[in-house]
């Protein structure tokens, strides 16, 4: 949201629980947003729109949250930003 200038900045961070024994944790942002077609390639590895940008944050979030079972997504927010989801087991040594 740094690149935002007008406007109010918000981020709210908001977790709950899931179906199936999982917690789910909402990150929503008030920024730039993406484009629909971009929505799986901001995952890639090195894929980056910023000048100074490695483009590892979200591959390295979702390698992290894959090993533990979960799974992590992106959605677009209203009116604008973006939407951050994740899920992981509650009870990964739980095997019942
Ligand atoms: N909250 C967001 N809103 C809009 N676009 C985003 C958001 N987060 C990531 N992106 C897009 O996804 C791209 C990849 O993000 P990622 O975090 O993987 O790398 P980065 O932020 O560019 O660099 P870094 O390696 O420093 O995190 C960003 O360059 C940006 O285009
Ligand atoms: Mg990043």
């Amino acid at each position: 949201m740094s690149g935002v200038s007008d406007g109010t900045r918000e981020l709210l961070v908001t977790t709950g629980r899931a179906d199936a024994g999982c917690v789910l944790v909402a990150v929503r942002d008030s920024g730039p947003g993406f484009a629909p077609k971009d929505v799986e390639h901001i995952f890639a590895p090195f894929y980056t729109t910023k000048p100074a940008g490695l483009g590892m944050g979200l591959s390295i979030c979702r390698s992290i949250i894959e090993a533990h079972g979960g799974r992590l997504w992106a959605n677009a927010n209203t009116p604008c930003g973006a939407i951050f989801q994740f899920m992981v087991p509650a009870y990964p040594d739980d095997s019942s």
